[in-house]
């Protein structure tokens, strides 16, 4: 067997590059982990590795990435689907929290503090900053969120927004959800 051999956890490793670089790199390697495969737990599954090992690669110091899923057709709540991290809540209500304000508007959520966000969720009391992104179909309903959140003021910017929007739309194209 050749060392050089492509192993799946190749895909996890950024070292040395720009965060936009580092950020594309998670999109394409998951349109090419979830290609031939549209089952959602399983490409999540995979994004929430890419998600964590792409931040801690930067470095930036995140303590949870991944994803809650719509829990019922009408979107009014999300269930935790696959992370990594540490236990988080289970149940979020649309208009609830950092997520669940995602879920609402279908817009993403940048928050530079979450102390200052009314209503956020503390799963962790030692977070500082958080992402949510909408994964809303070419419908319009709001499938799921990519939340990512770290332990320093002001981990993300529009720059995050922007790529985390692509993945979001990479995975509206490749997973059934039902
Ligand atoms: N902080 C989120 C809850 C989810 S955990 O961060 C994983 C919120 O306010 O929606």
């Amino acid at each position: 067997m050749s060392s050089e051999e492509i192993h799946h956890a190749n895909y996890t490793q950024f070292e040395n590059l720009a965060r936009e670089e580092t950020l594309q790199r998670v999109v394409d390697s998951y349109l090419a982990l979830a290609d031939g495969q549209d089952n959602w737990v399983c490409n999540l599954a995979n994004a929430s590795s890419l998600l964590w090992h792409a931040y801690r690669s930067m470095p930036l110091d995140i303590n949870w990435a991944g994803f809650y899923v719509t829990k019922d057709p009408q979107s009014r709540e999300l269930i935790l689907g696959p992370f990594q991290g540490k236990v988080a809540c289970q149940l979020i209500k649309s208009g609830s929290g950092v997520c669940g304000t995602a879920l609402l508007k279908k817009e993403t959520q940048l928050v530079a503090n979450v102390n200052q966000f009314p209503g956020h969720i503390a799963c962790d009391g030692e977070t500082k900053s958080e992402i949510v992104v909408p994964i809303v179909s070419s419908a319009g309903h709001c499938l799921g969120v990519i939340d990512i959140d770290c332990l320093a003021y002001n981990g993300f910017s529009e720059i995050d927004q922007h790529y985390l929007e692509k993945l979001a739309a990479a995975i509206v194209q490749t997973c059934k959800f039902n």
